[in-house]
């Protein structure tokens, strides 16, 4: 066995393997704003990558891909219903997005979280080398940092959480809640999104194990543990490469033309998540119909919907919902050959979102809560003309960065009805004047430029990942 210096441990290796339209199975880009922003620095920074390959009963042996050795845990399929579809998905996500959906409590669920993420644990141990810096990642593996200290007390092992993390209030109603914050106590650092958030977790310690944070610090077990924000980014190059290509801008420009060349197209890209505000977006633009301020004539709403988590139910229930009201919608306000909402319940590659971006007159990024939210800084790396509008929730760590957006409450239709149409009639200077603004932040503060602010501060500055 070999073993590495560096390591990255998240539920997602950055392959996912599928089944084609033809039965046969294949490797693709695993879904998701994790996957999007560590593909890249695992690329450039080598070592291995600990994760599951997205299907049940996997038995894929580990595997090199781009310089990355990818060390393969199997999942059983109750594993999955439990640890994946159960604990992590129907128990901690929506209550780490403040309850926006119920959280389900089951004791199975947790009693296999634990043994999934000590699986985790004990391949993370086995192929890190000695004093290796291990880094892991988001809601699905809380417990591990603990359970691989325990194993090999000698790494260096970091934490970043990927989605919000709830005030202390919310998060006392998970069972067994001290057990679960000793987890990440187990890290030497805990990098969240956004400063609330540390701060959450911070009063989290104190009010539920009795320990004193002086600043972002806090001693437990003889050791310190750091809690810092470090908003997350994406590849701006890679983007910018991208939205540059003739052949994306062809794409673009043929985008437009089949959509009705003259009329304004509004976007939105998600995964098909209640937490997005997929459903309030949708009935906002109804109502702009509704009320004659867009016409169909004027103006077409482009979702992409990202199957995502298809097998548990408030998925399910949400998909129906929203496909009820596309359908009420284009039925009532659409003309033959021409609908107002174009609705996709696929997954697109980089290169057709790109050019679905450069098309648009228009992004709603408008979730309900979402810890950061790379599809707005997509959108800005992508536009590279200076134009384009961003309508983006405040409930995002995205809103924290882009002030050049206009920022909405999604739970307000008056006010996502307005910002829509603010957006679409917006004076074009006024809008490269933001977008400007926009591309100079993201630019500035890129994935890897997230990288080494993480690293230098977990004390491991000379790993090089440009
Ligand atoms: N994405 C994609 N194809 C799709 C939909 C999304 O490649 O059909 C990518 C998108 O480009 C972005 C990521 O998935 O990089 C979504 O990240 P975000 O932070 O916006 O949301 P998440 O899905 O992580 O909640
Ligand atoms: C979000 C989460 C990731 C997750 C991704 C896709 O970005 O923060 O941890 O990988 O969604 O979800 P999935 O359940 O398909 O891995």
């Amino acid at each position: 066995q070999r073993r590495y210096g560096f390591v990255v441990v998240a539920n997602r290796l950055p392959l996912d393997r599928t089944t084609d339209e033809r039965g046969e199975q294949c490797w693709t880009r695993s879904p998701g704003g994790l996957v999007s922003a560590l593909e890249p620095i695992a690329r450039s920074a080598g070592g291995a990558w600990v994760g599951w390959t997205g299907s049940p009963d996997d038995a894929t042996e580990p595997f090199e891909a781009d310089g990355v050795y990818l060390r393969t845990v199997p999942l059983s399929g109750e594993e999955v219903d439990r640890y994946y579809e159960g604990q992590s998905n129907s128990t901690i996500w929506p209550l780490f997005h403040h309850a926006v959906e119920q959280p389900t409590h089951r004791r199975e669920w947790r009693v296999a979280y634990e043994a999934v993420n000590r699986r985790f644990a004990e391949a993370a141990a086995e192929v890190a080398d000695d004093g290796a810096t291990v880094w892991v990642h988001d809601y699905q593996l809380l417990r591990l940092p603990q359970l691989l200290r325990d194993l090999r007390p000698d790494l260096r092992i970091g934490f970043f959480l990927h989605i919000p993390f709830p005030p202390v209030e919310l998060f006392m109603q998970l069972p067994r809640r001290a057990e679960l914050l000793r987890g990440l106590l187990g890290a030497d650092l805990v990098g969240f999104q956004q400063p609330l958030a540390a701060q959450n977790f911070l009063r989290l310690t104190a009010e539920l194990l009795g320990l004193q944070p002086h600043g972002e610090q806090v001693e437990h077990q003889g050791r310190t543990v750091t809690a810092r924000a470090f908003p997350i980014s994406i590849d701006v190059s890679e983007i910018d490469q991208m939205a540059a290509d003739p052949e994306v801008q062809a794409e673009a420009r043929q985008l437009r033309r089949e959509l009705g060349g003259d009329r304004r197209l509004v976007l939105g890209v998600d995964r098909l998540d209640y937490t997005k505000g997929i459903e309030q977006r949708i009935e906002a633009y109804g109502e702009l119909l509704a009320d004659g301020t867009v016409s169909n004539d004027e103006a077409v709403l482009v979702q992409v919907a990202t199957p995502s988590r298809q097998r548990v139910a408030q998925y399910q229930q949400l998909r129906e919902r929203v496909e009820r009201e596309v359908g009420r919608i284009n039925g009532q306000f659409g003309d033959v050959g021409r609908v107002p909402v174009q609705y996709l319940f696929q997954s697109r590659s980089r290169e057709e979102l790109v050019a679905l971006y450069l098309a648009a007159d228009v992004m709603l990024v408008t979730p309900l809560r979402d810890g950061m939210n790379l599809v707005a800084k997509e959108y800005v790396a992508a536009r590279r003309d200076e134009g384009g509008a961003l309508v983006l929730s405040e409930f995002t760590g995205a809103a924290d960065e882009l002030h050049g957006a206009f920022l909405i409450n999604p739970y307000d239709v008056e006010e996502l009805k307005r910002g829509i149409s603010t957006a679409m009639r917006a004076d074009p200077e006024e809008l490269t004047g933001r977008m400007r603004r926009m591309r100079e932040q993201v630019r500035e503060h890129d994935v890897d430029h997230w990288a080494q602010a993480f690293l230098r501060a977990l004390g491991r500055p000379a790993l090089r990942t440009a």
